[in-house]
């Protein structure tokens, strides 16, 4: 058992993580100690067990479990964390052993959801994934009840009565919260709907919890959008609108942070925050540039984004809190056509935010064209084609019959062109 400083406040707490025997071990440890400090807990220490197969009745060995009640009493422990899902008899029958309550993985990232939660939708979802998590163990603690005494009639007792009651209860209010979010759903569906005919792209910031997204949405939109140096400061994604130097509207999005094993039952919960990524216009990849674990944290947003069928979309990746690296000014890097696809960048001082927006710019407006151009009065089929184009923006006779054009285009749309349209390249002035 490791020991660790002891922080003030907070419930004492022991944590149990089970090794896998592979070199994420180390990693997945500290991101389940940073978790549960997220919870405001006390971390008192660790208790490792190397396991391939989860034992039925404790999920570690009985040995271990020894070892943990015995860590229990001498730290005067309050609580318990897994690192893993349990079954609700394995909780139970851990409960019973070491005297004292025991969360799981999935009931430790609930709690830190059910804190952060802010937005209207947020909350709901929160309540929704621990309602049903609960039931879960609800319903096998009735069915449990049920095998032991028989299910007969007239053996059924209060208790029973009043689990079969809360578990209705819990259907009911499981269905109310489900329509619910469905209604804030369609809302949020309408609302892109309008966005979408007024042009008005969405910039997406995704990444690992902790990178600084909420950081870098402030500095962006220069709003108040809480952060704080805990896990999963943002729950759900937050809108606001932003203005590009070039007059052009965005429509900003900051979403929830990505977790290593996020219990299946949470992506669920959570799949409307990450469906506003899959339709965003552009998607910030916000990366904590200076953590230990940057390339795994990148390969597991990546992963994340090629399920929730992101993958496609733009991305811009931004490396942040270059403040924290010796010698690692704000830059831009492009690729071979001169694409922006990697900033760096302090969220914190504000290094490289002109260059960030920018390169957004970029990336969200096809480059423009402009200039002038002179047609003869033979001509007109190439006019046509121009006005069709919605590539003019102003035009007056000249004095042989012909036109002088003020052209305005997509520079792809020109290369297009010009492949029908020989020297009209070369032909447009300024
Ligand atoms: P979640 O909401 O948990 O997903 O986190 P997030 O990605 O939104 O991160 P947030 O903006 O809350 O920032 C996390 C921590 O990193 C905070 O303590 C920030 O102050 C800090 N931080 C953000 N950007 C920078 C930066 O450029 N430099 C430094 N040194 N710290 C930063």
């Amino acid at each position: 058992m490791e020991l660790f400083e002891r922080p003030a406040g907070g419930e004492r707490a022991l944590l149990v993580h089970v090794l896998r025997g592979n070199e994420a071990d180390q990693e997945d440890l500290d991101e389940f100690i940073e978790l549960a400090r997220s919870a405001g807990a006390d971390v008192r220490g660790v208790v490792s067990a190397s396991r391939q197969i989860p034992d039925p009745r404790y999920f570690v060995g009985s040995g271990k479990a020894e070892e943990v009640r015995d860590a229990v009493a001498a730290g005067e422990i309050e609580l318990v964390i897994v690192n893993h899902t349990l079954s609700p008899s394995q909780e139970r029958n851990l409960e019973r052993l070491l005297q004292c309550r025991v969360l799981d993985r999935t009931g430790l990232i609930l709690d830190i959801f059910a804190q952060r939660a802010r937005s209207h939708e947020g909350k709901l979802q929160v309540e929704l994934a621990q309602l049903r998590h609960l039931s879960t163990r609800l319903v096998r603690g009735w069915t449990h009840l049920e095998r032991q005494r028989g299910g007969s009639i007239g053996l059924r007792g209060p208790g029973e009565t009043q689990l079969e009651l809360d578990r209705r209860l819990i259907a009911g209010r499981i269905q109310q919260l489900q329509r619910r979010i469905d209604k804030v759903h369609q809302q949020r569906l309408e609302s892109r709907k309008g966005r979408d005919r007024a042009e008005v792209p969405t910039v997406s910031l995704v990444g690992y919890t902790n990178a600084g997204k909420s950081t870098l949405f402030n500095r962006l939109t220069a709003a108040d959008v809480y952060a704080a140096d805990q896990l999963f400061a943002t729950l759900d994604t937050t809108l606001r609108r932003g203005r590009l130097p070039c007059g052009r509207d965005v429509v900003y999005a900051d979403t929830v942070g990505f977790i290593r094993h996020l219990p299946h039952e949470l992506v669920t919960a959570f799949r409307s925050t990450l469906e506003e990524a899959r339709d965003a216009g552009l998607l910030l990849h916000v990366i904590d540039a200076a953590g230990p674990e940057r390339e795994r944290c990148i390969a597991d947003v990546e992963a994340v984004l090629t399920d929730i069928g992101a993958l496609s979309v733009p991305r811009l990746d931004v490396y942040n809190k270059i403040d924290l690296l010796a010698d690692c000014p704000a830059r831009v890097d492009r690729d071979a056509e001169g694409r922006p696809v990697r900033v760096w960048v302090s969220a914190r001082t504000g290094a490289g935010i002109a260059l960030l927006i920018d390169a957004i710019r970029e990336r969200v407006e096809p480059s423009m064209q402009e200039g002038h151009l002179r047609l003869s009065a033979s001509e007109g089929r190439l006019r046509a084609k121009l006005f069709a184009e919605g590539a003019v923006v102003a035009e007056e006779l000249d004095e042989e019959g012909g036109w002088r054009l003020h052209l305005r285009l997509p520079r792809v749309r020109l290369e297009q062109l010009a492949s029908s349209e020989p020297g009209l390249k070369e032909r447009l002035k300024d």
